[in-house]
């Protein structure tokens, strides 16, 4: 794919899937803001190895209300525009519904779905303030909106509404030419799943695929580089799984 002179933000880029795609968009001449919140000497690691030159840092705390309209404010004035927008940054916390206490469960309902969903709504409405026509969108899911994560069941409603939105914003930005995607993966090899990977129950994660095992960071930043290509303009509205076969829509 050739992203020469394309300006891309990528929240969440300080690691893992983010870091990936940052990685993947700028060796194939894309020009990346990395957005990170707390780990900004990891930020900066995985700025200063990027290809090529022009690349920026932008910090924003998502959980806060009005951090993705700063947000994408900073990419666009670093960047000079900008032409792809990906929203990955994104948390998962458990709040069993038979466990957890009013407060804990109002509270992680409020944070996961601040982060998951409303400030990635916020950074499409102001991103195509500042976009170019024929610009795209692609949104990181999860295999949970459709399996159900009965520990963490906001994971899971932030992540249906996130491939809800995007298919409604397909419709309303095409007039724009702007194509919007949702990149579904099931279990990835990151920070994120570290300690399920890690724990007991390391197992039957990696069983859960006919491949026993998890995706690669690259595997799914493929998926997102593709869909955020002029290449996958027709794909607008789609959900891709990526998810080792652990989990068949029909
Ligand atoms: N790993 C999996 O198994 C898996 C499976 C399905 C979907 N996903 C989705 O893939 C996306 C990336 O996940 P990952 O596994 O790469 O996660 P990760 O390694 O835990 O990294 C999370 C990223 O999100 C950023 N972030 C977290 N809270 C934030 C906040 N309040 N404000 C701004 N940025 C914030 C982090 O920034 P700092 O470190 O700088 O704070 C970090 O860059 C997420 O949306 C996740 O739901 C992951």
């Amino acid at each position: 794919m050739d992203f020469a002179g394309k300006r891309a933000l990528v929240t969440g880029a300080s690691r893992g899937i983010g870091a990936g795609v940052a990685r993947m968009l700028a060796a194939q001449g894309a020009v990346v803001a990395v957005h990170y919140n707390h780990s900004a000497s990891a930020a900066a690691e995985v700025l200063s190895r990027l290809t090529g030159s022009g690349h920026a840092l932008v910090q924003a705390d998502l959980s806060q209300r009005d951090a993705a309209r700063a947000m994408v404010d900073a990419a666009a004035s670093a960047l000079g525009g900008l032409d792809i927008l990906i929203n990955n940054a994104g948390i998962y916390t458990e709040h069993p519904i038979l466990s957890a206490s009013d407060d804990d469960w109002r509270a992680q309902w409020d944070a996961i779905v601040q982060t998951n969903l409303i400030a990635a709504a916020d950074a499409i409405y102001w991103a195509v303030r500042v976009m170019a026509d024929g610009g795209a969108i692609v949104n990181v899911s999860s295999r949970g909106a459709f399996r159900g994560e009965p520990l963490s069941p906001a994971y899971g409603a932030s992540k249906a509404g996130m491939n809800s939105m995007g298919q409604s914003l397909a419709i309303a930005l095409a007039p724009r030419q702007i194509h919007v995607i949702s990149v579904a993966p099931g279990w990835v090899d990151t920070d994120m799943a570290t300690e399920h990977l890690d724990g007991p129950a390391g197992d039957s994660i990696r069983a859960q695929s006919p491949y026993g095992r998890v995706a690669t960071v690259e595997e799914v930043a493929n998926a997102v580089v593709f869909a955020a290509s002029d290449k996958a303009k027709f794909m607008t509205g789609a959900i891709l799984d990526v998810n080792g076969a652990s989990y068949l829509r029909t």
